[in-house]
């Protein structure tokens, strides 16, 4: 069997060192990337930004390169890896609803699913390779001009948390209450939307996978308004059914397989289940749990990702020493080795008033503190 299908010519990687911890190895220090990295509290950014809708950014490749790589060159070999630049919420878009975003305010469908009469209105099925051809184009260009510098991952939104929007029309603010209303109101409807919402993730995650995507990330940035009942109904079986998917679906193409990474944002309550039988290599923590305990439930089959609080960026220099190396002792649990199976990063999104210089600082830390000779 030929090993890949798809012949792009990447220059070779030069740092192997997130895929090694993905997969669960010791590495000599810590690899990191922090969720949210290529944004709002970059000047670069926003200067394009001004210049540009944000989902015309998304959809024209060179622009979504140039901000991808925006990061990688200003923290120039800090970062072990790059993530293309796009929204979770390109996947309503494919599936024909309309979403905005308005500078400052946030995500918002000015006609979200109101019953499950609106299933009608949606794309289904959806060519996902059509629609968002956009950003395989992306994360192709963006391989190119990375020049094997650091991994590139992909990404989507978790069945989920992309029904919260679609229902909800908006951000979190004032909750997900219509959502949560159709788990419980529509059951059926709300599992018919999130059987073709994960379709589309399971075609997506492989195109990103044969465009030059190195791993990929599941945001499940709301699992947090479920409770471990609902989660395991509504999100849970989803996830599990992307990761079984994507991984049979790689193989029958023959493309290399890629480590996955759920992000699943409040669910800690799961690890131990998630480590055991959702099928994903990588766990993303958010900072509500310390590391050894999350290393205790999950177990060693699987490789964490995380977890300080973002706002610890906002602390000043001293704090943001002091938590990292907290975090790096915690990871490390009294192995005199390098982490096991550990990715640094934050337990959820950089925010946008973060100064570049204090995201600097935390990167430099996590070089300083995770190697395995300290201590
Ligand atoms: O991580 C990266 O740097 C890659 C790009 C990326 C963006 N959004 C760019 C973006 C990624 C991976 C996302 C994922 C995303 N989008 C999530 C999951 C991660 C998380 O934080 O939980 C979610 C929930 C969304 C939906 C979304 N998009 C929201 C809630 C917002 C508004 C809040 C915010 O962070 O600004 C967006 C807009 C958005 N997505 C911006 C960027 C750079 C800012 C848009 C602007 O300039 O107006």
């Amino acid at each position: 069997m030929r090993k890949t299908t798809v012949n792009h010519d990447f220059p070779p990687l030069k740092n192997d060192l997130i895929l090694r911890a993905a997969r669960g190895e010791r590495t000599e220090r810590a690899p990191v990337w922090v969720m949210r990295q290529a944004g709002r509290y970059l000047p670069e950014f926003r200067k394009v930004r001004e210049q540009h809708p944000f989902f015309e950014i998304c959809q024209t490749p060179a622009l979504a390169t140039e901000i991808t790589l925006q990061p990688i060159r200003r923290y120039s070999g800090l970062l072990d890896a790059a993530i293309i630049f796009s929204d979770i919420l390109v996947i309503p878009q494919a599936m024909g609803m309309t979403v905005e975003m308005p500078e400052g305010k946030g995500p918002t469908f000015p006609q979200p699913l109101a019953g499950p009469d609106d299933l009608a209105k949606l794309k289904y099925p959806v060519d996902v390779d059509h629609e968002l051809g956009y950003v395989y184009e992306a994360i192709t260009m963006t391989r190119k001009e990375l020049k094997g510098e650091v991994p590139l991952i992909g990404f989507c939104g978790s069945p989920w948390t992309l029904m919260a929007y679609m229902i909800q029309g908006g951000g979190s603010r004032g909750g997900f209450h219509s959502a949560k209303r159709w788990i419980f109101q529509y059951p059926l409807a709300s599992k018919e939307l999130l059987s073709r919402i994960t379709t589309v993730c399971v075609d997506f995650l492989i195109g990103q996978v044969r465009a030059g995507a190195q791993l990929v990330q599941v945001f499940d940035s709301w699992a947090s308004e479920l409770s471990p009942h609902d989660f395991e109904e509504f999100s849970l079986p989803y996830l599990t059914k992307i990761a079984r998917e994507v991984k049979m679906g790689l193989l029958a193409e023959s493309l290399q397989p890629v480590p996955i990474i759920l992000f699943a944002k409040g669910a800690n309550y799961a690890l131990a289940d998630l480590a055991r039988s959702s099928g994903y290599d990588v766990l993303g923590l958010d900072w509500c749990i310390e590391p050894q305990v999350a290393r205790g439930l999950a177990g060693d089959s699987v490789a964490l990702q995380g977890n300080i609080d973002p706002d610890i960026l906002y602390g000043g220099k001293d704090a943001i020493e002091r938590e990292v190396e907290r975090m790096c002792k915690g990871f490390r649990s009294g192995s005199r080795q390098g982490p096991k199976g550990w990715i640094a990063n934050l337990g959820h999104g950089i925010t946008p008033g973060v100064d570049p210089e204090d995201m600097r600082h935390f990167l430099s830390c996590v070089h300083r503190y995770s190697s395995g000779e300290l201590q």
